[in-house]
């Protein structure tokens, strides 16, 4: 099975969970109890899956749709390659995927 490498916001932790294929990044970051609300499940209202992808794998993801874009817009802290985890989907190709936690994330919902 894939598998996802989560890395703590300061670096000091790292977390490699099962990642199912077809599921999505949030769905699996929080069945694995990874520090992640997706507060809204996955329908691009809130910013609480926010992820920021390792460069080497940055150009591997689809690109961000429009709402995805409009939505992290508002992310706090946003990087270069910010992205919001519901909406990145899990492929074989995706396997070793590394992704940093965000430092603070904003619930808009909240
Ligand atoms: S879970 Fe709300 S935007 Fe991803």
């Amino acid at each position: 099975m894939p598998r996802i490498i989560f890395i703590s916001a300061d670096g000091s932790q790292q977390w490699e969970v099962e990642a199912p294929v077809g599921g999505s990044v949030m769905d699996i970051a929080v069945r694995n109890d990874i520090d992640m609300e997706g507060t809204c499940e996955g329908n691009l209202a809130c910013s609480t899956c926010h992820v920021i992808v390792d460069p080497d794998w940055n150009g591997k993801i689809p690109a961000p749709v429009e709402d995805e874009q409009d939505m992290l817009d508002l992310v706090f802290g946003l990087k270069r390659t910010s992205r919001l985890c519901c909406q990145i989907i899990m492929t074989p190709a995706l396997d070793g995927l590394t992704l940093r936690l965000p430092e603070a994330s904003r619930n808009l919902l909240g």
